[in-house]
């Protein structure tokens, strides 16, 4: 008989024990002999750090591996993967940066730590070896970066767009389907583990900028900074919208549009509330998951859905990582994930430019709360075509109360910059009772 060869061990440092750092630790014990089997490595985790050694957690790990500095984990030795699942861009930046000066690899599930500090991240790795591997941190479980970066490769794309935040779209489906309010179903989201410890991040949009600029880097080989996209939150929506949307055959959803024209050399990227027609897929991408389009000049539309946040859908992306860090460790190169080459040619990056906001055009939905007063209609059609934009349909329903009424429109196809101006506009006009409400009119072809 053959004496069974032993298997290498892989000793991994988790930075991070909550809602992702638990996941990952459960999943891996669970199927470690086929891990074991697939990956023909035995993953060891070795150290883990928290902020609080004495917080109770739903797994109860043997003390001697916990420690609060996650400094100690990055510089440990012995540790060849750290898993940096704090979040957070200062202390995690540090941590990050640490492990790759010496040459190890990173798994992340950061978006705000890689759009912020992508450049000099993925320039430590250049630097002195180590690798960057974040595929948690665009749509959770969907392997999104995979694909761009190896399934798409003799790709173009012109157009990439989806909804890239679970919380969001769990609120959205819940206030329209069931009418529940906001409150309660983001309260809600934060006991599922989906929202961030930041729940502004989701709710005012960051959060998906965050993933689309990591997405628009490996489509164009750009960072592009959250100053320079437009990116507006869920927060002002409301049962009245979602009549409005249902009444003209929308659904509304927080989407992510990263555009390119390469005739102009020109990107931009935007996250908005946008009204997309029942009849597309997107539009019935419901609850926490996501669901993005990529569309390229060799293959065309491609479509990818899955849970977009939570533990078990996370979990399986930084598991995907870990089998990438493997491969390296016994060898294979990742020449993008080790800084060594940008996902695109060095001169399409330089010379590509963001978009202004004249040059953003899209239709839009305004709802504007007003006086029910003689001429108000009048003043509203006066501001909006002062600013230039075109109106393509117009509603006015009266307040329940008598006093109110809500004058409903939508415009026909207008920049971003003219929209802005109105809007500033109806600020100052005393029969409007509250700022408009916006959202996008989105037309994709797919
Ligand atoms: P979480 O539940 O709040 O867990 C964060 C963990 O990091 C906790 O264990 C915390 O320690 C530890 N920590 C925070 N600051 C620390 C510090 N300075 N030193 C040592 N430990 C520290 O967060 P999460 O939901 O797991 O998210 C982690 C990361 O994954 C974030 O970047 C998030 O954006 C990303 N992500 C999350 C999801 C999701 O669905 N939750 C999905 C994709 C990506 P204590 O436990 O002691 O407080
Ligand atoms: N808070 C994020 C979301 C977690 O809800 O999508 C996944 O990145």
């Amino acid at each position: 008989m053959k004496a069974s060869k032993s298997k290498p061990t892989v000793n991994i440092g988790l930075c991070g024990f909550g809602v992702v750092g638990q996941g990952v630790w459960r999943h891996l014990k669970e199927k470690s002999e086929v891990f074991e089997k697939k990956l023909g490595s035995l993953f060891k985790i070795s150290r883990v750090a928290v902020r609080d050694m004495a917080k109770e957690r739903e797994i109860d790990l043997d003390p001697s591996l916990l420690c609060e500095d996650p400094l100690e984990v990055a510089n440990d030795p012995e540790i060849q993967i750290v898993c940096e699942l704090m979040g957070g861009t200062e202390i995690a930046r540090e941590v990050v940066l640490a492990a790759l000066s010496k040459g190890k690899i990173v798994v992340t599930a950061n978006k705000a730590l890689l759009c912020f500090h992508g450049k000099e991240i993925f320039e430590a790795a250049r630097k002195h070896g180590g690798h960057i591997f974040f595929e948690a941190s665009v749509a959770g479980g969907i392997p999104i970066i995979k694909a761009l970066r190896e399934g798409l490769i003799a790709n173009r794309f012109s157009l990439i767009y989806g909804i890239l935040n679970g919380t969001c779209n769990f609120i959205l489906t819940h206030m329209e389907k069931e009418g529940q309010s906001y409150e309660v179903i983001l309260d809600e989201a934060k006991r599922l583990g989906y929202a961030e410890a930041d729940e502004a991040l989701d709710v005012d949009g960051w959060d998906s900028a965050h993933k689309a600029s990591i997405l628009a880097f490996l489509a164009h080989g750009k960072w592009v900074s959250t100053d320079e996209m437009l990116v507006e939150g869920i927060r002002e929506i409301t049962q009245e919208d979602f009549a409005y949307a249902n009444k003209f055959g929308y659904s509304i959803k927080l989407l992510a549009v990263i555009t390119r024209d390469f005739e102009t050399d020109r990107l931009f990227i935007n996250v908005q509330p946008t009204l997309i027609s029942r009849r597309k897929v997107l539009a019935n991408v419901d609850e926490v998951y996501n669901g993005i389009c990529v569309c390229g000049d060799v293959v065309g539309t491609t479509f990818y859905m899955g849970e977009g946040a939570g533990q078990n859908a996370t979990a399986s992306a930084v598991i995907a990582d870990l089998a990438d860090a493997v491969s390296v460790l016994n060898g294979s190169k990742h020449p993008l994930f080790s800084g060594e080459i940008s996902p695109v040619e060095p001169n399409e990056e330089n010379s590509l430019k963001v978009s202004t906001l004249g040059e953003v055009m899209s239709k839009y939905y305004i709802r504007v709360a007003v006086m029910d007063i003689p001429g108000v209609l009048a003043k509203v059609a006066t501001i909006l075509s002062n600013n230039g934009v075109s109106i393509a349909s117009v509603l006015q329903q009266e307040g329940t109360d008598g006093t109110g009424a809500s004058i409903v429109l939508t415009t026909h196809k207008t920049s971003e910059e003219a929209i802005q101006k109105m809007v500033k506009d109806f600020e100052t006009t005393d029969s409007v009772l509250s700022p408009p409400v916006l959202l996008k009119i989105g037309e994709f072809e797919d």
